[in-house]
């Protein structure tokens, strides 16, 4: 049984003392929620900071991104040694660096090999663009990017993977239950074929894009998602703490009834 994990990307979004509010408003009801890994990922200047405050709490912290070098003359770069002392999770990949930063797959993929190098479980992001999933490619670019240089069966071992169709991302278009269990059907089905039933079965698959209290209801039934990478909807404490709460009730009576 893999335990559901409900991830919130706040992306560049909040100052510290903004984010330290935001945590202080959402920890009592997250604290209450059995069953879900509850992972807040907020921007790096806020790391320490809310490490101090969720001290005994369940909440666990991640950062949206690292570089793949341990230290050095790497101006305004933050290294995997330096994050691993603050939190237990890191986003790699998120299509917007790959957009906007130029991150490639071989870049993502020193990236994901630093992360587990120092224990922090990266959340590795994939997904296909709108023209992608209109030209029918989504497969194809899916497999090339689970396909990186280095992975092997402890690379997915150690990681959670995020689906993210980058044309649901911020958009309030996101894709249906349906769909979603579909695809992340499809990686894990490619994750067997490459590495073996075991490590598929094992490895945790979220979705992400415009994820909601509406709609979390439609991924979370869903036997292949093991949960989401929540952007906007995090930045609100209610709106969070409901996704997290319909998460654990809903996988919750799925894993009673099987
Ligand atoms: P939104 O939930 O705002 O669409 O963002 C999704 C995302 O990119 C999470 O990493």
């Amino acid at each position: 049984m893999r335990i559901p994990l409900i991830s919130g990307n706040w992306k560049m979004n909040t100052t510290v003392s903004e984010a330290i509010d935001l945590v202080n408003e959402m920890r009592p009801g997250l604290d209450q929620i059995d069953n879900v890994d509850k992972v807040i990922c907020p921007p790096f200047i806020s790391l320490a900071p809310i490490k101090e405050l969720i001290k005994g709490s369940t909440i666990k912290l991640g950062a949206q991104n690292l570089y793949f070098e341990e230290k050095g003359a790497y101006t305004g770069e933050i290294s995997p040694l330096m994050l691993a002392e603050l939190c237990k999770f890191v986003i790699v990949g998120h299509s917007e660096r790959r957009h906007y930063f130029n991150e490639t797959i071989e870049v993502v993929d020193k990236k994901v090999q630093a992360a587990l190098k120092v224990g922090l479980k990266p959340i590795l992001c994939i997904g296909e663009s709108l023209e992608e999933n209109e030209a029918g490619k989504t497969e194809e670019i899916l497999t090339r990017q689970l396909s990186s240089p280095s992975a092997r069966i402890y690379y997915f071992s150690g990681l959670i993977l995020a689906y993210e169709p980058i044309w649901a991302i911020g958009t309030g278009r996101a894709a249906t239950g349906k769909q979603a269990n579909e695809t992340i059907g499809f990686i894990r089905q490619h994750i067997a074929s490459q590495y073996g039933k075991g490590i598929a079965q094992q490895v945790r698959i979220l979705y992400g894009g415009s994820v909601t209290a509406d709609n979390i209801a439609e991924f979370i039934n869903q036997p292949e998602i093991d949960g989401a990478l929540v952007g906007g909807a995090s930045l609100k404490a209610s709106e969070f703490l409901s996704i997290v709460r319909q998460t654990s009730e809903i996988k919750g009576r799925l894993s009673e009834e099987s």
